[in-house]
């Protein structure tokens, strides 16, 4: 585990892209696994600029992201699919074809699952997945458990999370309660892991997560045992260690 210690959020915003945009550069048909949320809004918009500068291209980059709430239309302004066309695709030159993100209008949600990890498998693996930090330790939509998960699924969202994402919504009942997450053994298959992370509120699970014994009870302490995780973050969020 490698920690990229910086002074705030615009900082690891900057730092995040670095390791995307080296990426890219280096692989230009690299598979990217992608988070929405505010921890990466800024890494997006750097990202922009840096194509918009003529500095990297994203043409045959393919991306899968990592969860959406179930019930809710691709238009739907709190859908993630908007999230993402709205922070980052309508931006740069991603192919349409090659912008995935799970279905959250398919009821069926054991063909839903099954679909996205036949597209896990046949895009050959995650380059690179970049993550965010729950407030309950969840990476995507694993919520704490007596068990890592594997392939995608449905899940029912913890409390903790509706009320962390209620921000996003008029009222707390507009919270979907359920959503389709890529597995935690989706992400630790990923060949290099990014987790961004800023800000005081997540300076305890920050301690909890990476200095604290592996569990399911914290999802993302998982990632102690990635061979190549970066923590990119700011002093506030490592303010506990
Ligand atoms: C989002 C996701 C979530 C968030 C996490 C942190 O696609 O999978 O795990 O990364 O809830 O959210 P923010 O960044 O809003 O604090």
């Amino acid at each position: 585990m490698r920690i990229i210690r910086v002074k705030n959020y615009d900082d690891m915003s900057r730092q995040g892209a670095n390791i995307v945009a080296s990426l890219i550069t280096l692989k230009p048909n690299c598979v990217l696994g992608l988070a929405t949320g505010s921890s990466p809004e800024g890494l997006y918009r750097e990202l922009v600029e840096r194509y918009q500068r003529g500095d990297i291209n994203f043409c045959q980059v393919k991306s899968v992201n990592l969860d959406e709430y179930v019930g809710l239309s691709a238009d739907s302004e709190q859908s993630y699919r908007y999230f993402m066309h709205h922070h980052f695709f309508k931006y740069i030159n991603m192919k349409p074809e090659n912008i995935h993100i799970p279905c959250g209008k398919n009821e069926d949600a054991e063909q839903e699952c099954r679909r996205y990890d036949e597209l896990l498998q046949s895009l050959g693996g995650i380059d690179l997945q970049l993550l965010g930090l729950g407030m309950n330790g969840h990476i995507g939509f694993n919520e704490p458990d007596e068990i890592f998960t594997t392939g995608t699924h449905k899940v029912k969202l913890t409390e903790s999370t509706i009320l962390a994402n209620r921000r996003f919504f008029a009222k707390e009942e507009d919270v979907p309660r359920f959503a389709y997450t890529m597995g935690i053994r989706d992400i630790v298959h990923a060949r290099r892991v990014v987790m961004l992370v800023s800000g005081e509120t997540k300076a305890d699970i920050v301690r909890q997560a990476f200095f604290g014994p592996v569990t399911p009870h914290v999802p993302a302490s998982i990632l102690q045992f990635h061979q190549n995780f970066t923590l990119v973050a700011d002093e506030a969020a490592l303010s506990e260690i």
